[in-house]
């Protein structure tokens, strides 16, 4: 899944954005920020804070009220956190839906699927329907459906917000495993300090609402991470800043 992997492009770019909904609710404010080939950027910011609004801008879902955003990618995945699979179709027929839509030849998206469903560790369950899934497994079929695209940037909305702790802790050493493998720009959006800084190059915090940049912090570690940095002292400095940014912005 990674053959042209050197011409992709993989960028985002967003600049003085602000979004003001009919309503009258300004959920951002100035907002600047940009992935580049190889960046795993992660946004972190309270409840409400704009986040979700932030990733509906980048994948054009929504306007900005003001400001630009530049979008020069090839193709754009986006996960959200609950799964949102058919289900009427197995594992397999989800992913491959992409491929359908796309008027992809049925043996190439069969394989794709298939050599997607096994980056994602499902090998064995391509023929299991949604509810025959765990919730961990329902998350990596969706996984599975936004990288068949090959998407030069990944956006995820709080992906493993629903997910039990332990869960939620495998599934970021798979991703970051993942991300490692198949290089595409990553926008991830959480609450959680600690998958922020285990899976990014670059953290970014935002105010309460009307969300902004209010700090920015740089991940040092090569991939692939073991779980065990987690528990690294230089691990816990470095969510100490991230909390502290928040704390004094939310
Ligand atoms: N379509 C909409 N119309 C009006 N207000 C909205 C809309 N979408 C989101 N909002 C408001 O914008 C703010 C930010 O929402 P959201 O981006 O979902 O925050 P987050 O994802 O950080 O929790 C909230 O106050 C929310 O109620
Ligand atoms: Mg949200």
């Amino acid at each position: 899944m990674t053959t042209d992997t050197a011409e992709r492009t993989r960028t985002l770019a967003l600049e003085g954005v602000t979004k003001r909904f009919p309503t009258g609710t300004v959920a951002l404010t100035g907002v600047s920020l940009s992935t580049g080939a190889g960046e795993f950027v992660t946004v972190v910011g309270p409840s409400g804070c704009g986040k979700s609004t932030l990733l509906r801008l980048a994948s054009g879902l929504e306007t900005a009220t003001s400001g630009t955003i530049e979008v020069s990618a090839r193709a754009v995945s986006y996960v959200f956190q609950d799964a949102t699979l058919l289900e009427w179709r197995s594992a397999m027929r989800n992913v491959e839906l992409v491929g359908e839509l796309r008027g992809v030849p049925r043996d190439e998206r069969r394989e794709r699927a298939r050599a997607a469903l096994d980056l994602v560790g499902l090998t064995g369950f391509e023929a299991q329907h949604p509810r025959q899934l765990s919730g961990g497994m329902r998350m990596r079929v969706s996984l599975a459906r936004a990288l068949v695209a090959e998407p030069d940037l990944a956006l995820f909305d709080e992906p493993f917000g629903a997910l039990d702790e332990i869960t939620r802790l495998q599934m970021q050493t798979e991703l970051q495993r993942i991300f490692r493998q198949e290089r595409f720009a990553g926008l991830f959006i959480t609450h959680s300090v600690s998958e922020a800084v285990y899976l990014s190059t670059r953290v970014l915090v935002m105010s309460g609402r009307p969300g902004r940049i209010v700090a920015e912090v740089q991940i040092p570690w090569d991939y692939p991470r073991p779980p065990e940095l987690r528990y690294s002292a230089e691990f816990g400095e470095i969510t100490g800043r991230v909390s502290t940014a928040l704390g004094e912005h939310s």
